[in-house]
């Protein structure tokens, strides 16, 4: 018999890392661990299995198809907005193709088992895209449906791929004489800048935030790539994973659409460094903007409405600015580097 499991693909990735974690530490090691790169001996000692390869490997999948049952999937490889950049066509197989994989892969299982597949798609607010500045302000708590007009790669792919995911929820194959449901719940946030005291992350365009505190812990100077004023929503580690565990945990019938805004707080650049200053005095912080990088964030909100996802599924931060500092990044970085 084929065991039931949950598949998390981008395993050794900062998400992955806090996800798998938080499965352990829960007693859930029903998991299988895939990542491109050979998942690290910590994390696989939390897994069932941990398996290194492609989303693109059909051999692969077919693999995971013949080999476990299925019942949830948490698809979180992906290339990251600045990396996509550089490799736009390749951002878009593993980001939209990859995702297409994992949702059949998902159909596939639920036809043998019977019972629907849970997907759980980090999208991002690189889905938005406001064209300059004085909108960008004006335009405050952006809403779910408000300016989807993303101008990355990554934005694009994250985009298309929410909306593939409600296809295949809600209207999969809809024009067959007898329409069946793909067996696939798809449920999607739209995260924004993540920072981990554990992980830093790595082709990211909001990386500056965890880059500066790590780099101050670590006694090292640090440039960062966008102005002081530039501002987006963020969030810490352990309650990106908790928005994760509540949206999947939530009963379907209260979910009132399949995407999500989550965010804790939103910091500009020099308030950020204010705070990273004050609990590193020594912090040698100097704003060095990359202009095309910076214009990336500037096209991002300055704030997102998570007010639908607090509705439907109860989503509130554990970690506000003051506490996310105090109890979570300082202590936890500082203790990390001081070893
Ligand atoms: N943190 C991501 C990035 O910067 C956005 O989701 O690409």
């Amino acid at each position: 018999m084929r065991k039931p499991v949950t598949l998390i693909t981008g395993a050794s990735g900062e998400v992955g890392y806090g996800l798998i974690e938080r499965f352990a530490q829960s007693g859930n090691t029903d998991l299988v661990a895939l990542d491109l790169k050979p998942v690290p001996d910590d994390l696989r000692a939390m897994c069932g299995s941990a398996i290194a390869g492609d989303i693109l490997d059909q051999n692969l999948l077919q693999r995971l198809i013949s080999e476990y049952e299925i019942h949830a999937i948490y698809h979180l490889a992906a290339l990251l907005s600045t990396r996509a950049e550089f490799t736009p066509d390749t951002a878009h197989r593993v980001n939209v193709e990859g995702t297409l994989n994992l949702i059949n892969l998902a159909h596939e299982q639920s036809r043998w088992h019977g019972n629907p597949v849970r997907f759980i798609f980090p999208s991002s607010i690189a889905v938005y895209g406001l064209p300059d500045l004085p909108t960008k302000r004006r335009a405050g708590r952006v809403r779910e449906s408000e300016w989807n007009l993303p101008t990355t790669m990554y934005g694009c792919n994250k985009c298309y791929c929410e909306q593939l995911g409600r296809y295949y929820t809600e209207y999969y194959r809809q024009l067959s004489a007898e329409p069946q449901s793909s067996g696939v719940d798809f449920r999607s946030v739209r995260f924004p800048g993540l920072i981990s005291a554990i992980t830093l992350p790595s082709g990211g365009t909001s990386d500056y935030a965890a880059e500066m505190i790590h780099c101050a812990a670590r006694g090292e100077p640090y440039a960062c790539f966008v102005g002081e004023d530039a501002r987006i929503p963020f969030m810490v580690m352990p309650d990106a994973i908790k928005a994760l565990e509540l949206l999947a945990a939530a009963p379907a019938e209260k979910l009132s659409q399949r995407v999500y805004n989550v965010t804790a707080f939103s910091l500009s650049a020099h308030e950020l460094r204010d705070r990273v200053s004050k609990a590193f005095p020594k912090a040698d912080i100097t704003f060095a903007p990359d202009r095309k990088r910076a214009n990336i964030i500037d096209t991002w909100p300055a704030d997102v409405d998570d007010s639908l996802a607090t509705n439907d599924w109860g989503w509130q931060p554990d970690y506000d600015v003051d506490r996310a500092f105090t109890e979570y990044l300082i202590p936890t970085i500082s203790k990390r580097y001081e070893q």
